[in-house]
């Protein structure tokens, strides 16, 4: 049976819009090809399906440049989801927008109010802890409102740094089962991982870092072949999703979809 870290009923994912060609990025190399970002999209939505999970597809919010990035307006856990607030002033809107497909899940949907900011890319969920990182997206207040109500809910919330330069904490990790992380060299340099089992990814593989343990499959960004060697010698069966034009909007596999169990 699959980690119950890791086994997800359900996922919800958002069509890219036309407008995404003007989504947020740290350095431009150019737009994305919104063909190849369609069918990239439609890829990630086979692979989850084809786990056995329902997946939600959300029409495009062509207001919303980077809307398809649908993690970061929600974290969902299994006593209930919290409508989170993001930290990107083009990208507030998102969360209210998320809200009402949440509210057909979840009986206990709770929000984040403000003033702070968290969105759900600086957040990991392991098997014994929440951990966020703060960012230039995600900030204290945002950090010790969300403690607050995951506390309540039964979770620990630890706090960590994202390192400057990252985006998001999860730009350079992830999850691969409940007690194992993949996570590049530079970020576990932070010392933020102690005590669980650490893959890292190959050196000028950085961006392979961002991938999502999905049921049985660990969905990956196609083209880091010593990370996937890795990762195939640790045991997982891996499932490579092109993410080029994602990742000129800075975007990866957690990224796309929002992940629960409701089963
Ligand atoms: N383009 C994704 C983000 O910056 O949030």
């Amino acid at each position: 049976m699959t980690d119950p870290t890791c086994h997800f009923s359900h996922a919800i994912t958002r069509q890219p819009a036309a407008s995404a060609v003007n989504g947020l990025r740290a350095h431009d190399i150019g737009a994305p090809d919104m063909a190849r970002l369609q069918a990239d999209h439609d890829a990630y939505v086979v692979a989850l399906r084809a786990t056995g999970a329902q997946v939600t597809v959300l029409p495009p919010l062509s207001g919303y440049p980077d809307a398809m990035f649908v993690e970061d307006t929600a974290l969902c856990l299994p006593q209930g989801a919290v409508i989170l607030r993001p930290g990107a002033p083009s990208r507030l809107g998102e969360a209210a927008e998320m809200a009402p497909t949440l509210a057909t899940h979840f009986t206990d949907l709770r929000r984040i109010d403000g003033p702070g900011y968290v969105e759900g890319g600086d957040i990991l969920v392991t098997g014994r802890e929440i951990l966020v990182g703060r960012s230039a997206r995600t900030d204290a207040a945002g950090v010790a409102e969300l403690a607050r109500i995951v506390a309540d809910w039964g979770h620990r919330l630890r706090e960590v740094e994202t390192p400057a330069d990252i985006l998001h904490f999860k730009t350079d990790c992830s999850l691969l089962d409940a007690e194992t992380i993949l996570t590049t060299e530079r970020l576990a340099a932070a010392g933020c991982f102690e005590g669980y089992r650490l893959i890292h990814t190959a050196e000028g593989e950085e961006a392979a870092a961002n991938t999502i343990r999905f049921n049985d499959v660990v969905l990956m960004p196609g083209g880091f072949p010593r990370t996937a060697e890795r990762l195939d010698r640790a045991g997982y069966t891996l499932v490579e999703i092109n993410n080029s034009e994602c990742a000129k909007l800075d975007g990866g596999m957690s990224c796309l979809s929002l992940r629960f169990n409701s089963a």
